[in-house]
């Protein structure tokens, strides 16, 4: 008896052609078809794209793989997954995984296909590649992902898209593709927008399917400002003449300014966590009366709601919280709305302070050392705030050495005699 065969097969990014000819071939001959679902009864893309090619006899298997980042509910689909493709492949009976893309670019078959291994030893797995949605929107935006020896960095879609995140990576990658851009989208454009760099951008959504949308430069800028579909990408190329200049920080345009009289000045405090709770604590040190916005609150800010050294609105942050506010600091840890509230913030004429990204929004809080008539502040550009706070102590400790020595100084001359 022949032994049972699984063939995974990406079928590339949407349009029905771009599935390889192994790929077609595995996949008419197959008896069973596995497609991944993200719920039961929604239907599988990966299927609407072969559909043309598969025949009546050919038995049809969802797989349903939610879209979570729960591990528990994950780890019981892959399980159920591996233990579904184990009891429909009996021997002799060959069947194939369709997949997006390719198998094996954030491919939803990579966390079952060990499970099926010890599941069901017996069956032989082979992969077969695809075009994945970068080079099909490389292609089709007609970006070239690498050439020479220039760099290509994929980011999964999440943490990066901060300005500071990308900036850091642009200093090492002349090409960045963004996975999921689209939910995401308002907060790249911030980013994009401070970094100067939406002209470099293409985004690409749905491309080969239904109400596919491909947005160039600055015309990204018209967008309506709202999550998109979660099938897009973002490719971000730079300029050549943006990676000469090897300073890619924007100018620093740096004004310090020590603020007073915050006591009779509306400030507001979004997020009651500890990011809050350092803001809140900062303010009180100079004497204002904030108002925080958050439908929780660290025992410590609810000690100062307590106190009524600050004000608490005990529910989520509406954009009204930013009128008649002198300074407002976005400090939830939600990176989406921390950029809302920025951008709301700028509309209405509010200085912000974004705490998890520090190019946006108006104002960096520098490291701050006070004592008697003296107030040092250091800042960093909103670059490095652990060396800020760093350069801070040693300030505070070069300080202290100062007034030992005012205070005896026949001590200090011999310690710097020793020294
Ligand atoms: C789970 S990953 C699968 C990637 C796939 N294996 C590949 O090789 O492209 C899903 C992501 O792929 C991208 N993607 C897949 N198909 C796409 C399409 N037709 N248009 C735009 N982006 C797509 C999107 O970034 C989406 O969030």
């Amino acid at each position: 008896m022949n032994t049972p065969k699984l063939s995974i097969v990406g079928v590339g990014p949407g349009e029905p052609e771009l599935i390889t000819l192994k790929g077609l071939n595995a996949l008419t001959s197959a008896e069973v078809i596995f497609t991944p679902v993200a719920a039961e009864g929604k239907p599988s893309l990966a299927l609407g794209i072969v559909q043309s090619w598969i025949r009546p006899h050919q038995a049809i298997v969802p797989i349903l793989i939610p879209m979570t980042r729960d591990q528990v509910m994950l780890d019981t689909a892959h399980q159920q997954a591996a233990e579904t493709i184990a009891q429909e492949l009996s021997p002799g009976r060959s069947g194939v995984y369709i997949l997006l893309g390719d198998p094996m670019l954030y491919g939803t078959f990579t966390a079952i296909a060990e499970r099926l291994r010890s599941l069901a030893p017996s069956i032989r797995q082979e992969i077969i590649p695809g075009v994945t949605s970068i080079s099909a929107a490389a292609a089709a935006t007609e970006t070239p992902l690498a050439t020479g020896s220039e760099r290509l960095a994929i980011l999964p879609g999440v943490r990066e898209q901060s300005a500071m995140g990308l900036m850091r990576l642009l200093g090492q990658f002349r090409q960045i593709a963004i996975m999921k851009a689209g939910p995401a989208l308002p907060r790249l454009m911030d980013a994009l927008q401070t970094l100067g760099l939406v002209e470099d951008a293409v985004y690409v959504e749905r491309l080969g399917l239904p109400g596919e949308l491909i947005v160039r430069g600055n015309e990204l800028t018209r967008l309506p400002r709202k999550r998109r579909s979660y099938l897009s990408l973002l490719l971000l190329r730079q300029r050549k003449s943006r990676r000469k200049s090897k300073n890619l920080w924007p100018e620093a345009k740096t004004f310090p300014v020590h603020l007073i009289q915050l006591q009779n000045k509306r400030v507001v405090v979004v997020g009651g966590g500890p990011v809050g709770e350092r803001k809140l604590k900062a303010l009180l040190a100079a004497g204002a009366h904030p108002m925080l916005i958050s439908p929780d609150a660290t025992d410590q800010i609810q000690a100062w709601v307590k106190e009524e050294r600050v004000q608490w609105r005990r529910r989520s942050y509406v954009r009204d919280d930013l009128k008649g506010a002198h300074l407002a600091f976005a400090a939830t840890n939600d990176r989406s709305l921390n950029a809302t509230i920025a951008r709301d913030a700028s509309e209405e004429g509010v200085w912000c302070n974004v705490a998890d990204d520090p190019l946006l929004g108006d104002f960096h809080m520098p490291a701050v050392h006070r004592e008697d008539g003296l107030v040092v502040s250091v800042g960093t550009e909103g670059q490095a705030p652990a060396r800020a706070s760093a350069l801070r102590d040693r300030i505070a400790q070069w300080l202290a050495l100062l007034h030992e020595d005012a205070q005896h100084p026949h001590h200090s001359n011999s310690t710097s005699r020793h020294a």
